[in-house]
Parts: structure tokens; sequence; C-alpha cells
């Protein structure tokens, strides 16, 4: 057995830490991206994602097209401009495609503006009430790390498809889900030496606490090297992990992200799912590409995880990887890049108790990134 079990506690930076800022979840991702229609048939076809609304010149927006896309909690909105210029083509340009928006979902979006503001955050939008038949949404915004935004959604008094501007989308091609349900958590990449400086705006700003594992130790090995902390806010819905690249003997993922990103952003969106194997099977089998550990990975992981209720011949089949701390067992699989700079990526997790992020998995994890890297004349 390991001897470097993981235990989490959440340190409460601040006691009103819980009270100030409550967050009911995530309420969705928008990624920038160059033709959202393409994306959206992407996330459509090889994720199962549903469509659900579409804002675009059939709506009256002359600026932009977007598609929101929905698999059970988790709501996706892909946007791309119509016209040359302004701030989408301008971040399109730098980063590629990118997660631009990680929208909270909470019940006063006007205090919860206030709050964070009063706090040292950078206003990205003040508050401000959008409406139409089916009633109304109100909007605030504060930037964090890079050019990423939250954006504070209150929809208590709303009941159409997704918010004002939007049109429900009801295309013909709807395919069957991949059992993904909600967001784990999702992970920023921020520059050399700025993980503190961005833990601490989620503890002051945001009223998140410092979760607590051995996580957070420098996680440098021979082959990448970074620094992690796990910030979570109070009800722990909102978990975000932001890394910063160390100093290792060969070019870290942090530093190809933020070379190819050109700055810090969003590395990776974990989604969970009650049925990795199902999940996985049908995600492979619809064209999406996962990293690869060596099949000698499997014949140790069990002295290392102990006894799980799965078998160990359909997780090796499809690369299903495994950790364990005190609490229980983790599942889970990385995918590779989505996009053609090497930058974002999603995992797919199924917890069974555990509460923390695949730490034991982290060396075979960096391997095999390592040879990703190297392929890509990246390293
Ligand atoms: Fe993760």
């Amino acid at each position: 057995m390991s001897t470097d079990s993981t235990s989490l506690k959440l340190k409460k930076e601040i006691e009103e830490a819980a009270d100030f800022l409550p967050l009911l979840g995530t309420d969705y991702i928008e990624l920038y991206v160059g033709n959202a229609k393409q994306s959206a048939l992407y996330y459509q076809a090889a994720w199962g994602f549903q469509p659900l609304a579409f804002s675009g010149l059939e709506t009256g927006n002359k600026q932009s097209a977007s598609y929101v896309l929905v698999q059970d909690k988790i709501r996706l909105v892909l946007t791309s401009p119509l016209k040359e210029g302004g701030p989408i083509n301008r971040h399109i340009d730098k980063h590629g495609d990118g997660v631009k928006v990680v929208a909270l979902w909470v019940d006063d979006a006007r205090k919860s503006y206030q709050e964070t503001v009063k706090r040292g955050a950078r206003s990205y939008m003040e508050p401000k009430s959008i409406e139409d038949e089916n009633g109304e949404v109100v909007l605030s915004g504060i930037h964090t790390y890079g050019e990423t935004v939250h954006v504070f959604v209150e929809r208590k008094n709303y009941h159409g498809a997704f918010m004002p501007g939007f049109k429900p989308w009801n295309p013909a091609y709807q395919p069957e889900g991949t059992g993904l349900k909600y967001i784990d958590h999702m992970v920023g990449n921020v520059g050399w030496n700025e993980m503190g400086k961005w833990c601490e705006f989620y503890a002051h700003v945001m009223g998140f606490a410092q979760l607590v594992s051995f996580d957070d130790k420098d996680i440098s090995t021979d082959y990448t090297a970074l620094m992690s902390k796990v910030m979570s806010n109070g009800n722990g819905r909102i978990k975000f992990p932001i890394n910063e690249p160390a100093e290792g003997k060969k070019k870290s993922q942090i530093e190809e992200y933020i070379e190819f990103y050109n700055g810090a952003g969003v590395q990776h969106v974990a989604l969970a799912t009650d049925n990795i194997i199902e999940t996985v099977k049908k995600l492979q089998q619809r064209g999406v590409e996962f990293l690869k550990v060596p099949s000698t990975y499997y014949d140790t992981v069990l002295d290392r995880v102990g006894q799980i209720d799965e078998d160990l011949e359909p997780l090796k089949e499809l690369g299903i990887l495994i950790d364990r701390d005190d609490e229980g067992y983790l599942l889970q699989l990385f995918t590779k890049p989505v996009l053609d700079r090497p930058t974002m990526f999603f995992e797919i997790i199924q917890r069974k108790g555990a509460k923390s992020f695949g730490k034991g998995n982290f060396k075979a994890l960096f391997e095999a990134i390592e040879r990703e890297q190297k392929l890509r004349g990246t390293l």
C-alpha cells in the first residue's frame, strides 16, 4: 500500500467565507471559438451534449452567434463573432478557442458584484437586468486570472430555456448523451509565481477556502514540474485548482499551455459521471481521444489503491486511472487537448468516496503528457 495517502480538509481562511458570496453552482461555461456552429456539432456528436438555446442573426444579434448545449447539469455556451474586430476576435486571435466565462449561479447578482468588487475584484460587467417574456435574469461580472471572467447569474425569476436574447434551439440532430452529470472541478493555469496571488484572490475576494491536501505540495518530478493548490467555495460545489509552472528538467505542460494560450487560462474542466466505464466507452467510440498510460500501470495499481468495485480489465482496456485517499477512491481519465493549440482538455471523473484529485496518478500521467509534448516538439 502506498504511504502517501491523501487527507483533505477545508481550511477556513476567513471565517465569514461562506456567507458573503453564496454560490449555488456553476451556471455555464462559455468558450470563445472560431466557428461556434461547428464546435456545437462537435460537442453534440462526440460528447453527447443536447441543444438548448441559440442567439445570432435569427434572434436579432448582429454581433455574435452563441449555441447553448446541455448535458444534465453541465451547460456549455459556444460563441463566435460575426464581424471583424472587437473583443471576441481579439480573444480568439490571442488565445485560440478557449474558456472566456466561468459563470456562477447565485441568488443575488447585484450583491455578489458589490461584495467581490468591494474586496478588490476588477469589474467586468456592472449588474444589469435583462428581460423577455419568460422573466428576468440579472448578470454581473468580475475578472479572474488571465482574460478569464466570472459572470454571476441570478435566474430565480426566469423560466425560459437559457436567458433573454436566446431562443430555444431545436435541431433535428439530437444524439444520445454520454452520461456526463456535472462539473466536478475546473483548473486554471497561471504564470510563474502567480499561484499564491490567485489563491489569495479566491480566498479574500470570493470567500473560498483552500482545500488542504498533500496535492498542494510541490509535485515536480523528473518529468514535469508544477505546483497546485485547490480552492473551494463554502458548500464545496465550486472547486478551482490553480496550477503554476515549477522549475524542472524539461518544459512543463503548464509552460506549454501558457505559451500557446498566451497567458493564464482554464486548463481543464473535469466532468463527473456515475459510470465512467460506460461514459468513456461512448466517448471513445465517438472520437474523443484520451491520454494513455502504459499498460504496466495496471500491474501494480491495485497494490497502491487496494480493492475496488470494478473489474480491472475494462479499466485497463479504456485506460481509466485509479487513485485513493482517506475517504475512498476515484476513477479518472484525461483527454488530449481538444483544440489544435495544446491548451484546454477535459477530465472524466467518477468519485467513489474520494474527495481528492488523483495525485497518485500524476507521475504516470505526466509521463503520458511528456510523450505527447515530444511529438509536438514542445518538450
Ligand atoms: Fe482535474
